[in-house]
């Protein structure tokens, strides 16, 4: 059908994923950098290669890729902490101020006083007491409060480090996206050290900072929050001009696959990010849908043999490849002529049944006038998500839903 291959040469097994500013932040199901830099090595598109495009950016792996190399990109996101993620990652802070920042930030930590904290009103966070110690939100507050007082070039960087320490101060369990409290037993062990906490993380991304620095000194990235399902403005992206395309789109809607609303509702709801608790419900598949918008000869007898099992998730399945259709044909709109998509994709199984979104994503391409070139096969271990999870949504109930993934090469026409 669509010809695959493996190669484990692109699992890159012992390669460092956490270089550069790839170190900033964790995010679910990150694409690792080598993916994308071998994208570029060995399918960069005949001719020019200036701008590229990520239509799911996630924390932004491409863009920063694409940055290194001295490459303009384009990402979006309708989780404005990916977004967030994004900016940050692909933004050369100047050093000496960074610096300097840190210095009046641990100058300020050595003579905290809660008494001192200016904004002690929590109730933009949800439950706020059932998931944090009021100790703790004093001290994030007050960081919150410190960075605040920084130059205005480089808050960004620190709230960055900071939204990381708002989720792990909190009562979520370790290891889950979704928002678990920890367990009783768990909880009486728990005493984190807020503001060391905030402080490493600050000395790793200065570390990955300066090496990104070392890279150019132009901000090549930009990030947006159109939703790609249902077009690109053509005064952000015109027609046929995206040289090279490389994401990785989810595997399904963020209900019963990957929950990036809730991993990230911590950050968007400290922040008051736009939308923050129904990110889950915005992105591909969020809304069922019970009409079919796509036509497939590829995955078409394992759909069907989904609906004799169990028709809800039929349609469940049905409204995330919709919204990913959709989507697929407006990217192929802007790339240009000999332009490449690269799409690094999962194929999950539901009700035991694998659907195989690589050759999905390639017969839709097809439909949009594009040729399948390959499709390479590597194993994912280093990818961040779990490759245990419970399509149920049961708490410890784990099932092994994915061990490879799929980069589906395409070229348009
Ligand atoms: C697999 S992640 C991307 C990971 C990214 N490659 C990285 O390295 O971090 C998929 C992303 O798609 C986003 N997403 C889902 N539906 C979307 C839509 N309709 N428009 C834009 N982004 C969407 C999610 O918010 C999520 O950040």
């Amino acid at each position: 059908m669509y010809s695959r291959k493996i190669d484990n040469y692109w699992s890159f097994k012992t390669a460092d994923t956490k270089e550069f500013t790839h170190c900033y932040h964790n995010y679910p199901a990150m694409m690792i950098p080598q993916v994308a830099r071998q994208l570029f090595e060995d399918y960069a598109p005949k001719g020019k290669l200036e701008l590229v495009l990520d239509p799911y950016v996630g924390s932004g792996t491409t863009l920063v890729e694409s940055s290194i190399k001295g490459i303009k990109s384009i990402g979006t996101d309708l989780n404005p902490l990916a977004r967030f993620m994004s900016k940050v990652k692909n933004t050369h802070f100047n050093i000496d101020l960074i610096n300097d920042g840190i210095a009046a930030i641990i100058t300020g930590i050595i003579i905290y006083n809660p008494a001192e904290v200016i904004n002690t009103d929590f109730t933009r966070i949800s439950n706020y007491l059932f998931w944090y110690k009021e100790q703790d939100l004093y001290k994030l507050s007050y960081l919150n409060q410190l960075i605040s007082e920084l130059n205005p070039l480089i808050q960004d960087f620190f709230l960055l480090c900071l939204s990381e320490t708002v989720r792990e101060v909190s009562f979520t369990r370790n290891g889950e996206f979704k928002r678990y409290k920890m367990s009783e037993k768990q909880l009486e062990k728990f005493n984190p050290d807020v503001f060391n906490i905030f402080e490493r993380k600050v000395q790793r991304n200065i570390k990955g900072l300066e090496a990104f620095n070392t890279t150019g000194t132009e901000n090549l990235a930009s990030v947006y929050d159109f939703n790609t399902s249902n077009g690109i403005p053509s005064e952000v992206i015109e027609k046929d001009s995206v040289d090279m395309v490389i994401t990785s789109p989810p595997y399904g809607d963020s209900h019963t696959t990957v929950a990036y609303g809730q991993f990230s509702r911590w950050a968007n709801e400290w922040f008051g990010f736009d939308n923050a608790k129904i990110i889950d419900r915005l992105l591909m598949g969020g809304v069922i849908s019970k009409e079919i918008k796509f036509s497939t000869n590829s995955i078409n007898s394992e759909l069907e043999n989904i609906k004799k099992l169990d028709e809800k998730r039929f349609y469940e399945v049905v409204s995330f490849l919709n919204d990913y259709w959709d989507s697929i044909k407006n990217v192929a709109k802007v790339v240009r002529k000999g332009g490449r998509a690269c799409y690094v994709v999962g194929n999950r199984r539901v009700k035991n049944i694998q659907i195989n979104l690589d050759y999905f994503t390639a017969e839709m391409f097809e439909k949009c006038g594009f040729r399948h070139e390959i499709t390479i096969i590597r194993e994912i271990p280093n990818k961040r998500m779990p490759s245990k999870n419970s399509p149920t949504n049961k708490i410890g109930e784990k099932v092994t839903t994915m061990n490879n993934e799929y980069i589906v090469i395409m070229t348009k026409l």
